[in-house]
């Protein structure tokens, strides 16, 4: 990466860069974590509307849930504290498939998994690169662009992590949803979350739901809020105030050059041959 403040911010576990919220100890006792049948886990590359999709879900719960942070965030104390909790846990994560807990394979928890146009995702990680004290600065677009196609940016490769998931499509415990179709048709995606995770929720509540999770009202209550550095969503950042920023589908075309987009296209059918979504 050439991009400055990398060794203080970076470290790689398995061959993928985390940042320094997620503690080499805690990443290695990742194997023993012991997950609980009801635990619901929440998992993206980062960028691809976790905070949205965590705002919509716990909002379709009467019963007390806890949205945690994510499983890979903080030191090893963070996961006593996870084990302490007594409410039903949500739990996000930025893990490859193939870095999760075996524990929450084996008892077969149900997960969800949120994806999004990748050019769009890159763009929006770029600006989380120029925004995040928490990330590497990175001058240009462009030298962005490569380190994005390289894989070469905090939680890997997109396309490794995405194929590791959906190589499990078949499997029923976890549903695959896509941020575009949430920006066509919510209340379409919410029946199909409720439906996932056996909720019974009206269609007055559902619409509800909606505006509460509109673009404006997640940043305006954002706003609002004074940030609780020991809770997160993200392990990226505990400052929600970073993740609104646009919240738009196609925003790739303002970034990406002619070549750029050849270049990205040709990665993509390269890679994506090997997948059958
Ligand atoms: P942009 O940077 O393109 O605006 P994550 O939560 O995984 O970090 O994803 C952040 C992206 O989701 C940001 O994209 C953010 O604006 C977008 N987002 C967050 N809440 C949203 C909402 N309610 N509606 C649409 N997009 C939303």
């Amino acid at each position: 990466m050439s991009s400055s403040g990398e060794a203080e911010l970076l470290h790689t576990f398995k061959g993928i860069p985390f940042t320094t919220r997620s503690s080499p100890e805690l990443l290695k006792s990742l194997d023993t974590f012991d997950a609980r049948e009801d635990d619901v886990l929440l998992v993206s590359y980062p960028k691809s509307g976790t905070h949205w999709l965590a705002g919509v879900i716990t909002k379709l719960y009467t019963t007390q849930v806890t949205i945690t942070s994510p499983i890979e965030f903080g030191d090893i104390s963070q996961l006593e504290e996870l084990n302490k909790l007594s409410s039903k846990r949500i739990i996000p994560t930025h893990l490859d498939y193939n870095m999760l807990p075996p524990n929450f394979k084996n008892k077969k928890c149900k997960m969800i998994y949120i994806s999004r146009n990748p050019k769009d995702t890159a763009v929006s990680m770029f600006h989380y690169y120029r925004d995040n004290p928490n990330l590497p600065t990175v001058d240009t677009w462009t030298a962005f662009f490569d380190l994005f196609l390289k894989g070469n940016v905090v939680c890997g490769s997109w396309f490794d992590h995405f194929l590791s998931w959906t190589e499990h499509e078949d499997e029923k415990n976890i549903l695959f949803l896509f941020y575009e179709d949430m920006k066509k048709d919510l209340p379409k995606v919410i029946k199909e979350i409720t439906l996932f995770l056996s909720l019974n929720v009206n269609d007055n509540d559902i619409q509800d739901i909606c505006k509460k999770s509109s673009f404006s009202e997640m940043k305006n209550d954002t706003e609002k809020e004074n940030s609780d550095p020991s809770h997160t969503v993200c392990a990226l950042t505990s400052n929600r105030k970073l993740i609104f920023r646009k919240g738009a589908v196609g925003d790739w075309k303002n970034y990406f050059t002619p070549k750029q987009n050849i270049r990205f296209q040709e990665m993509f059918n390269e890679k994506m041959k090997l997948s059958k979504m």
